[in-house]
């Protein structure tokens, strides 16, 4: 009999370490007060556990390292390139592989070439790039969520889905010469990392192809979504991640790719298409900001870090493990009550501050005291995702607003924490749960008029 133990171990031992500086209660409420309650004004180094983002803090492997070492440096035609364009190929599918130095820089290249002021561009979920670089140019960000994903607290297999009879009744009222294209984020990362499902990608592919609109993906996190097609989608057990992933990518006609997540990279991306006069002028735009099209403002080393990463990525052990560590962290809170974005996502656990401390007032940034008070007595590093990021402004008195919820994303960066860092992690959450009648609102002192999350000061109410 072959045995099957419960416990999912890490597919990796680890061969290099990086110390974490191990700081004091006294000291973060000292680098805190320095910091204007802001996170993003700590420095890395005064941090124990980094869960801002999953974006570009992946530990590569063995094999990527050894591949930055095989980079081919050279300006034009290097080796590197067209090793990375046969694997972005044999996964995604598409004719022209164009790299990038992120995932934004692939989105204002192609934007800018389609995105024409007036237009209207649906997704089932913006990310903030995503929505600025069309809003920049003039065009209108649509976000199309199924209704299951207003409900924080119920799960539903598939929140990260487009709403498709929203999308035919938008296409109808402003007519489909004025979209551009249609996009779909996989998963969803403003939505909670929620996975859409084959069933949905194909029916909006369907949808574009009967109006004649171009239809992409925002692949950043594509494994994980083909990870959550496998598990939950009835049909798709026996398949492997890559056959998965290689039919998601058949319903489109292009994508943009912020390697930082999925592709295992510290920095990288690139831009796909199967159109060969849209792929010409995009080549033109990147010889103009980012560099020559076989390197795209990338080292040849950081072409060969990709490429490999977007292969480890696919690996099932690897998935199993990634998708089985992030609902871990986000079980262990709920069991004890801490009310989180169900289920959890794939790369996030999301906490809901505002069913959380009902006591502090959207305007008083609930998020944004959890936040602080996870890095004052654990010194673990959050991201407010709520009032402080979102609030709209009243378009006449321009009032702050507030945003329709106040969430906190603890985001998981790939490879590089262990069991036993989540274990803390939880103990962290559990205990700033326990005192959260305590817990006092936020006032911003000082703000930009964009993107204030970024630089603002907070002082306690
Ligand atoms: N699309 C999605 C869905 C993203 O999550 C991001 C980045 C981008 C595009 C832009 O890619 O950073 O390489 O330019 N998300 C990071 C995050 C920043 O923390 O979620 P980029």
């Amino acid at each position: 009999m072959r045995m099957v133990f419960r416990t999912i171990i890490e597919p990796f031992r680890i061969k290099v370490v990086e110390p974490i500086r191990l700081t004091t209660q006294a000291e973060r409420e000292a680098i805190l007060r320095d910091a204007h309650y802001n996170l993003f004004l700590v420095r890395a180094d005064d941090v124990m556990i980094d869960l801002l983002t999953d974006s570009g803090t992946s530990a590569m492997s063995s094999e990527q390292w050894a591949g930055v070492m095989r980079g081919d440096e050279s300006y034009a035609g290097s080796r590197s390139y067209y090793f990375f364009e046969a694997i972005v190929r044999e996964i995604f599918g598409f004719r022209h592989v164009i790299p990038v130095h992120q995932g934004r820089a692939a989105e204002r290249i192609l934007f800018s070439l389609v995105c024409k002021p007036g237009c209207v561009i649906p997704n089932n979920t913006h990310f903030d790039t995503t929505r600025a670089n069309i809003e920049y140019l003039g065009g209108r960000a649509v976000d199309l969520p199924c209704p299951e994903l207003r409900d924080t607290a119920t799960p539903h297999p598939f929140k990260g889905n487009m709403d498709t009879d929203a999308l035919e009744r938008l296409i109808a009222e402003v007519g489909a010469e004025n979209i551009p294209l249609v996009i779909m984020t996989l998963t969803n990362n403003s939505g909670g990392g929620q996975p859409a499902s084959m069933a949905n990608i194909r029916a909006v592919s369907q949808i574009c192809r009967k109006h004649g609109i171009p239809f992409y993906i925002d692949a950043c996190r594509f494994a994980e979504n083909a990870y959550f097609i496998k598990l939950r989608e009835s049909g798709y057990a026996d398949k492997t991640p890559l056959e998965i992933a290689r039919e998601m990518f058949s319903y489109a006609d292009g994508c943009t790719m912020s390697a930082k997540k999925d592709g295992l990279a510290n920095i990288g991306g690139f831009l796909c298409t199967n159109d060969d006069a849209l792929a010409q002028q995009e080549r033109e735009l990147l010889v103009l900001t980012e560099g020559f099209p076989t390197y795209g403002g990338l080292a040849g080393r950081d072409l060969e870090a990709m490429a490999i990463g977007l292969r480890e990525v696919l690996d099932e052990h690897y998935l199993q493990y990634r998708i089985r560590s992030t609902s871990y962290l986000g079980e262990h809170l709920a069991r004890e009550g801490v009310p989180i974005v169900q289920p959890p996502g794939g790369h996030a656990i999301y906490l809901d501050a505002g069913r959380m401390l009902p006591h502090i007032p959207p305007l008083q940034y609930p998020g944004q005291s959890v936040v602080v008070e996870l890095y004052r007595l654990g010194g673990v590093r959050s991201c407010e995702v709520g009032s402080v990021m979102f609030a709209p402004r009243d378009p006449k008195t321009g009032a702050e607003q507030p945003a329709p919820r106040e969430l906190v994303r603890l985001a998981i960066p790939r490879r590089v924490y262990t069991q036993s860092h989540i274990d803390y992690v939880v103990e962290v959450i559990l205990e700033v749960y326990r005192r959260r009648e305590q817990l006092r609102g936020y006032r911003i002192t000082w703000q930009t008029p964009f993107l204030r999350h970024f630089s603002c000061h907070f002082e306690p109410v």
